[in-house]
């Protein structure tokens, strides 16, 4: 296969260094403000950006599993904001989603985020208020918990992958209200980054076993993903170890979506490994890792990471409720009604407020949830999607598990990518208390209509 560096702006810069992401203790302060960042390679202008610290992305925060992780976030920004954080099961009041959870933090006031963090693996954080102009500004960063005892690897590199949308020539496109995008697949962005950069490089040995962490923190992409020049194991989807490694094959990540893989070096010394986004039938290098001379031998086996306690209790499917969900609306199947902020309106009118989608005829999320369900209940949820585009459904406060075609359980994870015309069911063990948001991680489509909770008592 061909592989190209990724640049769709121009010729990337020679030499260019990577930032590495400073490591931050268990408490502090996330600062929230407008900065000015190398975004596109050195010879094209600053980009204009909103960040956590000073980068996109954000410091990555990292806590050992158990602790507690402590932030106070400033708010910089010329617009409210709420931090949420990404696949971890905490309290309700700490899950940063406004006016469900909380009151949004004005502009100069603070909030103070005081949670635990109870499994490891890789996780993130994002603005949740405006969230499609805030995340696609810059507002996300990696989460990653630790493992009391982490697997031995020579190197455990975060990869956190996104595109944004650019114009004249490096400015953040504030196109946030676009129809099409709100109707179609979202907004997609035309420059790719890895930790903030289209040149991410970082120098490996032959036979080294890497962690790498992939988090899609895209506005709306779906990466296709492959590698080359690395040979190993998918080891945990969504921060929760897979049960048996499996090996890297084609690997669809969806926006919230997380990888964690495992992987020796195999390319030859003075060559490159790579990771791959499979975009129109050609490789693009999200990550490069040229190799350097090392260990002679490949270590031996791989044992599968230790399970999260988030994934040990099952769905109880003998008991479960079953709630369908269904939906509708987009480009080519436009909505006929829907109810919205307590009035039915036809698609015509729901269009004018940019509003494109609905689940069972809600668009927005509704007055009333979608279940009420009690403590240690497990909840059924087919999703029928009856649009002609994919979906990355995201339930907040939990991790559940796919129920095959088969009976069987999928892996546990947070974030189900759902293909047009298909259904995929979910079954939850609802065990953590409050009022827990279910929408689709299109930032576009959850601003325009895809957005419903459930009440967990
Ligand atoms: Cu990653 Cu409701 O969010
Ligand atoms: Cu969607």
């Amino acid at each position: 296969m061909r592989i190209t560096r990724r640049s769709l702006l121009g010729t990337i810069a020679a030499g260019t260094v990577l930032p590495a992401f400073p490591l931050c203790a268990a408490t502090g302060e996330l600062r929230a403000s407008v900065r000015d960042v190398q975004l596109a390679p050195g010879n094209f202008p600053t980009t204009q950006m909103w960040v956590y610290g000073d980068t996109a992305p954000g410091p990555t925060i990292r806590a050992t599993q158990g602790a507690r992780v402590v932030r106070e976030v400033v708010n910089d920004l010329p617009q409210a904001t709420t931090v949420h954080w990404h696949g971890i099961r905490l309290e309700n009041a700490m899950d940063g989603v406004p006016d469900l959870t909380q009151d949004p933090i004005a502009p100069g006031e603070r909030f103070t985020y005081d949670f635990s963090v109870p499994d490891a693996g890789t996780y993130w954080y994002h603005s949740h208020f405006n969230a499609l102009e805030q995340v696609s500004r810059g507002l996300s960063g990696p989460l990653i918990v630790e493992e009391a005892e982490p697997p031995e690897v020579d190197d455990d590199i975060v990869l956190a992958l996104s595109d944004w949308r650019l114009v004249d020539p490096a400015a953040i496109s504030e196109d946030f209200g676009n129809r099409h995008d709100a109707s179609h697949a979202g907004r997609i962005g035309n420059f790719v980054t890895t930790n903030g950069t289209a040149a991410f490089s970082r120098s490996v040995k032959r036979n080294q076993r890497l962690r790498l962490r992939l988090i899609n923190m895209a506005p709306a992409r779906i990466f296709e993903l492959s590698v080359q020049g690395l040979s190993g194991w998918v080891a945990a989807i969504d921060g929760m170890p897979v049960e048996q490694l499996l090996p890297i094959g084609q690997m669809f990540l969806a926006p919230g979506g997380r990888i964690d893989l495992i992987a020796d070096v195999t390319a030859d010394v003075g060559q490159e490994a790579f990771l791959l986004e499979i975009f129109q039938g050609e490789g693009f290098a999200l990550a490069a890792f040229p190799v350097e001379k090392g260990g002679e031998k490949r270590r031996g086996a791989q044992a599968a990471l230790p399970l999260n306690p988030g994934q040990q209790a099952l769905p109880q499917m003998g008991e479960a409720r079953t709630v369908p969900l269904s939906m509708d609306g987009g480009a080519m199947r436009g909505l006929r009604e829907a109810t919205y902020q307590g009035e039915k309106l036809d698609g015509q009118a729901l269009a004018q407020q940019g509003i494109f989608w609905a689940f069972n005829g809600q668009a927005g999320a509704p007055p009333t949830p979608l279940a009420e369900i009690a403590r240690g209940e497990t909840l059924r949820i087919p999703l029928m999607n009856q649009t002609a585009f994919p979906h990355a459904m995201h339930l907040h406060g939990h991790h559940f598990r796919e129920v095959l075609p088969t009976g069987g359980l999928g892996p546990a994870r947070d974030t189900i990518l759902v293909d047009p015309g298909t259904v995929r069911e979910i079954a939850v063990l609802c065990d953590n208390p409050g009022d827990w948001l279910f929408h689709c991680h299109m930032l576009s489509h959850h601003a325009a209509g895809m957005a419903t909770w459930i009440k967990v008592l």
